[in-house]
This record gives C-alpha cells, structure tokens and sequence, in this order.
C-alpha cells in the first residue's frame, strides 16, 4: 500500500515542533481494498479510514470541488487514479501541502519547504477561496508561529479580502467560528489571529463589537498606548504570559467591549463602560456559542475589573460587596481568575508591562481574611434567620477591615 504522511504532522516536524497528530493519504486504493486490509471507515463526507493497530487516520487520495455556498457542498473525488498530487493541491498552505513517504522522503510539488524556511504562510490555488474557514485558519497558524517569524504571503492576504469582501465568512457555521477562535487563543500570540482577522476585514463580520475598539482614546495618563483596540491585543498578550485558561484569555479579550457604547462627547473618559460591557459581551458569546464559563468570567471582569484596580481604595464594606457579587464563596478559583484578568489588563498598557500589581494579592487575601469568619459561631451567638446573614456580612467586613490594617499598616 502507498501511504504518506502528510498536513500538519510534516510541517511540524520540519519545524521541530512535537507532532500531535500524524494523519495519512493512501493512492492507489478502494474503499473496498482498504476494508479488506483491516482497516475501519470513519467519516461520511469522504473515505477515512482508521488503521488497524496505530488507530491514524489514513484518508484516499481525493480532489474536492465546491458545488454550493459555505462549508459543506463538496463535490468529492477519491477514485483511484486520485494523484498524490492533485490531493496536496485542493489543501490550504504550502507548508500543509508536503507529504513524507515510507523513506522519509520529501514530495513537495508546491514549494512548501522554500516557504517554510522563509516564514511565508502561502496559498496553494485558487481553491484556496472555495473554504472561508481557511481565513481563520491562516490567522490561527500566524497567532502560532509568529514566534518564528512567519508572515502571511500579500497574494494570499489579497486572496483573504477578497473572500471577505464577497460575503463568504458570513456561511461559517459559530461553532467553526470558535473553535478557531478558541485554539487561537491558546497560542503563543493570540493577539496575532485578531490582528490578522482584523487586516482583511473579517473581524468586523464575526467580532463587530470588538472591531469598533481601534479608534476609540483613552486617557494617556493611564493608557500611554490610547487607542482601545491597541490597549486590547496587549491585555490579550498579558494573559498569555501569565496562564493557558482559556476563560482568562477571553476575558482578556473582551474586557473593555463597553468602551464602544461610552458617549464619543465625552472621550478619552469612559463612566459606566463596565457596566456597558455586559450586553455586547453577551452578544458576542451567544453569537460565537462561547462556553459559559468564560462568558462568565468575562462578564464578571467587564464589570469588576476597575474595582479590582482600586482595590487598596476601597472601603472594607465594598470591598465585601465585590466579594458578594463575585460568589467568591462558592466559586474562588473564578475570583483567582477575575484577579489574573485584572492583573493582564494592568500590565497590557505600553510602557508598564512589567509594573507590579498588588491589586490581585491584596484582594485575594482580603477574601482569605473574610472567608475565615466562621458562621458556626455567628450561629452559637443565638443568631437565627436575616440576621445569620447580616452578622456574617458585619463580620466578615471586620475581618476585611484587620486585614487592611495589617497590610497598608495604617
Ligand atoms: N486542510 C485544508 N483546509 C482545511 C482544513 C485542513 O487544506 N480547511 C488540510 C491541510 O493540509 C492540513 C490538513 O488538512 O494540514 C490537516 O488538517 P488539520 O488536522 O485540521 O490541521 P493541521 O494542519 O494538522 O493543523 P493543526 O496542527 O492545527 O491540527
């Protein structure tokens, strides 16, 4: 049987990068030939099939054709005489259109090496337009390797308006959406796929309430970069220096949507954008079916993250009202969360990357402070309904209020 390992497994081992997935395409055989080699079909659209000890999937050899709008309407060709090369031709980049064969030799008839070793990522054909999916993908393989210098060819950055300028991003089904949004967002630099979304217009399609944000000021003395959009890829980059959580990376994300509700007559001032934030952030998350984990989180941080800034400000009663709101109690590790947001937003300003936050500790342990009030004595005491809970709030403020005295020493 003549098998070749090809797609991403071959890119990522001339990269030197760990290979995740090992995928193969088979010429020469039948549905029929495969089944009677032992292997198992997956997949309707067109033969896949599992091997029987390594369980890889090893595809025939296929051309696809578009017949219709959007991401399905193929029409699907795997009949024998399918070439190797015209299955490497139908794929989207030259660095995922090489095939290794059984001697580890390279086939490479479109110059996926060349591209590889000058960091171009690069459309194969035309066909390249016959998937808009591909958009994301491209912005998804930027955001990934942009740490090694790769940059998008112009003609396939010309290609990627086109697509968008005809509509055609409007036919992706959400959850394709965010599927690459979300794995976007768990590399290097995530703030790489929005830019790159944003250079061919299809960040106003997908993501019109974040899109609007470039273009919006901010006051200087706080955000020496100004521009809310700018402020926003650097919040994002923050979050990926301090975690992998996907909720913490969206949160980072949309944290500032209300800026683009604030009233234009009173810029670079934005009152009330927190609470602004709710409605466009829900918006955006039903729109993309954004699991509800990080749409909570990120709601939570649109609203409490100036609070957090002005933590070592607040009153211990508002202090314990954040608390409340937040259900630290029941759900701390979602407040440790909202602080890692709130310490991306701090340091995603130009110039201040590095500043300390003492915001998030001194938060953290001020909920450590209250959450050690014990409501078994409060009960002790004879205190009996309302009041079990309006002598814990009393408490716990108190404790909030010791703690404040032993951290600032005032
Ligand atoms: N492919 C394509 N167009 C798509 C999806 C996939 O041309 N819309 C081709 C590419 O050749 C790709 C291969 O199918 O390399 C395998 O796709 P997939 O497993 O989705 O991606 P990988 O390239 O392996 O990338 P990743 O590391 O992100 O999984």
């Amino acid at each position: 049987m003549q098998s070749f390992l090809v797609g991403g497994a071959v890119r990522d081992k001339l990269l030197e990068r760990e290979v995740h997935d090992r995928d193969w395409v088979v010429v020469g055989e039948t549905v029929d030939s495969m089944l009677a080699a032992g292997f198992t079909q997956v997949g309707s659209d067109f033969p896949v099939f599992l091997h029987p000890k390594s369980k890889e999937e090893y595809a025939l050899a296929r051309t696809e054709r578009k017949s219709g709008k959007g991401y399905t309407g193929f029409v699907v060709n795997s009949n024998p005489n399918v070439t190797l090369e015209e299955d490497l031709e139908r794929r989207d980049l030259t660095i995922n259109a090489m095939a290794l064969d059984q001697n580890q030799q390279l086939f490479d008839p479109f110059n996926g090496q060349k591209d590889l070793d000058n960091r171009v990522l690069r459309h194969v054909s035309p066909a390249f337009a016959e998937d808009p999916l591909r958009v994301l993908r491209v912005a998804r393989f930027a955001a990934r390797y942009h740490q090694y210098g790769f940059q998008i060819a112009p003609e396939t950055a010309l290609l990627m308006k086109q697509m968008v300028a005809q509509g055609e991003l409007d036919h992706l089904v959400p959850e394709r959406v965010w599927k690459e949004t979300s794995r976007a967002l768990l590399e290097n630099d995530p703030d790489i796929f929005f830019e790159t979304l944003r250079a061919c217009g299809a960040l106003k399609v997908w993501f019109p309430e974040l899109d609007i944000l470039w273009g919006i000021p901010n006051p200087v003395q706080w955000h020496p970069e100004i521009d809310s959009g700018i402020h926003t890829m650097m919040v994002i980059q923050q979050a990926a220096k301090l975690t992998d959580n996907l909720a913490i990376r969206y949160a980072a994300l949309v944290h500032d949507l209300g800026k683009g509700l604030t009233d234009p007559a009173q810029w670079p001032s934005h009152r009330e954008h927190e609470e602004l934030g709710v409605a466009p952030i829900r918006a955006l998350s039903e729109r993309l079916k954004v699991p509800n984990d990080c749409k909570e989180l990120a709601i939570m941080t649109s609203e409490y993250h100036t609070h957090v800034h002005r933590a070592l400000e607040l009153r211990p009663a508002t202090i314990l009202k954040v608390l409340n709101q937040c259900d630290a109690w029941r759900k701390p590790e979602r407040f440790k969360d909202l602080l890692t947001t709130c310490t991306a937003d701090a340091k995603g300003r130009a110039g201040l990357e590095d500043r300390d936050y003492p915001q998030a500790n001194f938060m953290w342990e001020a909920f450590e402070a209250a959450n050690a009030v014990a409501v078994k004595s409060i009960i002790e005491a004879g205190a009996v309904g309302k009041n079990i809970k309006l002598r814990l709030n009393e408490k716990r403020i108190h404790a909030i209020r010791d703690f404040k005295q032993r951290y600032t020493g005032k």
